[in-house]
């Protein structure tokens, strides 16, 4: 009990014990686009109950102790084993699973509001995000690698410069991720849905979570290095 500390940001909760992102993610508690708000300042503004929250979060820390599993705390890992890692696993599940959703939508030919709507704010979100990625591995990361060898001044005024901008990238998907997850009401699957729409929800579930996680280890863990 007591593993967890209300006044500390949800970033450096999450990056603490990343075991608690299931309950955040059941409370919709952002700690990924909004990983600089404090717990309090989160369950507050959300009208949570501050004590069911936070012996859920405690509860999962000790659960987690009790296992014994292993997890990488990636604060302590080096600026190039993250990149690596953001680029290998989460760069590219983005980009595979957002394929996958595109075809779905390509051959799905149910014409609902609901569904259309769907259809515009994906498609949008694929645009934003495979130009972001792509910004990210050819600028920033690149920039990134060199500084993790050579931290001079005016290599890390430039990162800040192409940080500074990432974020407001982050926000604009986080922006998209939102709305997708309004529309859908949290993915609740609309009354008789055809095998490739519940597909569909399924696969934006997944990617809304997986999203989640990357843009946590971006703003949250990665940039607080420099
Ligand atoms: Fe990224
Ligand atoms: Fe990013």
């Amino acid at each position: 009990m007591n593993n967890i500390d209300k006044t500390q940001t949800l970033g450096q909760i999450v990056a603490k014990h990343p075991y608690t992102v299931d309950v955040l993610n059941k409370y919709k508690i952002d700690f990924s686009f909004k990983g600089n708000t404090t717990l309090e300042e989160a369950i507050r503004k959300q009208n949570l109950l501050e004590s069911d929250v936070i012996s859920e979060l405690d509860l999962a820390v000790d659960e987690f102790k009790l296992m014994k599993s292993k997890v990488i705390y990636w604060e302590n890992e080096p600026i190039d084993k993250i990149l690596d890692f953001i680029e290998g696993h989460h760069h590219k599940f983005m980009n595979n699973t957002m394929n996958e959703i595109k075809m779905l939508f390509l051959l799905d030919n149910s014409d609902s509001e609901q569904q259309n709507q769907l259809r515009q704010l994906f498609f949008s979100l694929q645009e934003e995000m495979e130009a972001h990625q792509k910004k990210e591995e050819q600028n920033l990361f690149t920039l990134l690698r060199e500084y993790s060898s050579n931290r001079t001044k005016e290599l890390r005024d430039r990162i800040v410069k192409y940080m500074i901008d990432t974020e407001d990238e982050h926000d604009s998907a986080g922006i998209i991720f939102k709305k997708i997850n309004t529309l859908t009401n949290d993915f609740s699957l609309p009354e008789d849905a055809s095998p490739r729409v519940v597909k569909i929800y399924e696969l934006l579930n997944t990617l809304e979570k997986e999203t989640f996680v990357h843009i946590h280890m971006e703003n949250s863990i990665l940039f607080k290095m420099i």
